[in-house]
């Protein structure tokens, strides 16, 4: 089906529609500073080996500094942490203020 068929608020309103965790996934970068940013997308992927996915936008402040970390921590966020979630999504200069 092509894309041009959807009607773009429709999508989202049905993404939206699909309640899933909120995590916020955080690292540090080159000149150790904290980074991170709200993600729905992760998945855990196998046991053995241990694997996890998580999907990050190459358009995202974050990526450079996310994808050359070697290490990194996922957060699981609460019910009681929608602030937390909301100040990861928004392009505040320092969200760990
Ligand atoms: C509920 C929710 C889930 C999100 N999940 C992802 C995600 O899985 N991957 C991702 O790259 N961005 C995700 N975002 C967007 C980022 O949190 C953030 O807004 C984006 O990286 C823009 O940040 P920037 O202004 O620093 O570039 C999500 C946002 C919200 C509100």
């Amino acid at each position: 089906m092509k894309a041009d068929v959807f009607d773009p608020r429709a999508l989202r309103e049905a993404f939206g529609a699909f309640p899933t965790a909120v995590t916020v996934i955080t690292a540090s970068d080159p000149a150790d500073r904290p980074v991170g940013f709200a993600a729905n997308s992760f998945t855990s992927v196998s046991l053995d080996p241990p694997l996890l996915l998580v999907c990050v936008a190459k358009t995202a402040r974050d990526y450079p500094a996310m994808t050359a970390a070697e290490h990194f921590a996922i957060n699981i966020l609460s019910e009681t942490q929608k602030d937390v979630s909301i100040k990861f999504a928004r392009p505040l200069e320092d969200r760990f203020a």
